[in-house]
């Protein structure tokens, strides 16, 4: 019968990896963190931002490469000596014991999960298993290994990404926009607020898709690790990412495609659903900060006060793809197709992140507009990242990558 505490009694007995500095120096890293889900949209961008800021700390990478996880996201960073990957399953608990205990890990930035709302509709049992299971498979791997070493849980870290989706919607009480009552540099002209509650980090859970609930679900693990055993535990419940290297199953990568290719662009309904926008590494820097800075046991809310309808944010893009691209600002809107909404689809989702603003000074560093700019002229410059993704190609990366290793 496998026992986890024997497993973690053998490998503490495994030296921590070095590397040779510059002046041949052995070094031991200074602090060795598990980013979960590092080859997906915001876990690539968490991991390049660890890797190249912090040298001294090694970053583990550990996937199971989904269909949302793609190696050619972290091109830039995958030889560079303080960063590994390996490939495995969160809800694999003796491989989190193993991997816990070989890499002396003191951190986890756990981002792995399944994360499309209609595939959750589709298959909620997906979601379950990797959101919730998988959550407590690696928070109980942390756990035995943490608790097995004489300083306990000093200086360790389970930092959880969330998302706004958990709190549920908000009623869509100003459907023509009013002016929000919150300023930040993410807020631009069109600045509007679509309604007069917001998320705060006290407001009750009310999700209402399977993957809302699921991330929910996890949430609630987490908590009930720092409350039950006194593991250090932070949650970031986060508004919706955009920029680079999205999966373009999602909105703003998908709608980029379609209209250099002069397909359809499917809106669900009328397109008036309102959801909170922030730029991909303004997330990545918030998730730095907390997870140096912030208080255990704590819940930030990260977003950007920036409000947009479905339908606003889709001629956005089209007229900025439209641009960039030579045609006619505006020609491509005849390709909005109105298509039967979504199932529960909630009204309006609005992140208020004044907590992190005032007790750690994170404010999002881009104007939407600017962020916009740049993640389009991203996709349309790579053209060959997203034809490896849309032809299915970038399954064989991991593959052709390693086979030879
Ligand atoms: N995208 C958003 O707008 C947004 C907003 C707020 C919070 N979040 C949360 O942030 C996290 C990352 O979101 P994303 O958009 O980057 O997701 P993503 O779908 O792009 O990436 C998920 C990654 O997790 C990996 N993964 C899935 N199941 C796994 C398993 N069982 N074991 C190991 N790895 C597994 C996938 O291979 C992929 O690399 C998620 O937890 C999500 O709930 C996302």
């Amino acid at each position: 019968m496998y026992d986890p505490y024997l497993l973690v009694k053998c490998f503490s007995l495994i030296p921590k990896k070095a590397i040779f500095a510059e002046n041949n120096i052995i070094m031991e890293f200074k602090r060795n963190i598990i980013i979960t889900g590092g080859a997906g949209f915001i876990g690539s961008h968490v991991v390049r931002l660890f890797v190249n800021k912090y040298p001294e700390y090694h970053i583990i990478n550990l996937d199971k490469l989904t269909y949302a996880g793609n190696l050619a996201n972290l091109k830039d960073v995958e030889d560079k000596p303080n960063y590994t990957f390996v490939r495995a399953d969160i809800c694999d608990f003796d491989k989190m014991c193993e991997l816990m205990t070989q890499y002396r890990v003191d951190g986890v930035i756990h981002l792995a999960a399944e994360s499309h709302v209609d595939r959750s509709i589709k298959d909620p049992f997906t979601f379950a298993q990797t959101n919730v299971m998988g959550t407590l498979s690696l928070l109980q791997a942390a756990k035995l290994y943490w608790e097995s070493l004489p300083e306990g849980y000093e200086g360790k870290r389970f930092y959880h990404i969330s998302t706004d989706e958990v709190y549920g919607a908000l009623k869509l009480t100003n459907p023509e926009g009013v002016e929000s009552p919150f300023t930040t540099k993410a807020s631009s002209d069109h600045h509007h607020a679509y309604g007069k509650d917001f998320f705060t980090e006290d407001k009750k859970y009310q999700p209402h898709s399977p993957y809302s609930a699921s991330k929910a679900s996890s949430d609630h693990f987490v908590r009930a690790f720092h409350d039950t055993y006194g593991m250090p535990t932070i949650v970031t419940n986060c508004s919706n990412n955009y920029g680079p290297y999205q999966f373009p199953e999602k909105l703003i990568p998908l709608f980029i495609n379609n209209i250099r290719h002069r397909k359809p662009l499917p809106v669900y309904g009328k397109g008036e659903n309102v959801r909170d926008w922030l730029y991909v590494e303004d997330h990545a820097r918030a998730i730095d900060l907390i997870f140096h800075k912030g208080n255990v046991a704590d819940t930030y809310n990260i977003g950007g006060f920036n409000e947009w309808k479905n339908i606003d944010i889709i001629k956005v893009v089209i007229k900025t793809v439209d641009r960039l691209l030579g045609r006619p600002e505006g020609a491509d809107e005849d390709l909005i197709t109105h298509v039967t909404d979504r199932l529960g689809h909630d009204a309006r989702y609005a992140i208020d992140s004044r907590k992190l603003q005032k007790e750690l000074g994170w404010e999002p560093s881009l104007q939407f507009e600017e962020g916009i700019e740049r993640t389009v002229k991203w996709y349309l410059d790579h053209q060959d990242w997203m034809d490896n993704v849309t032809s299915g190609d970038y399954m064989k990366y991991y593959d052709d990558m390693y086979k030879n290793r």
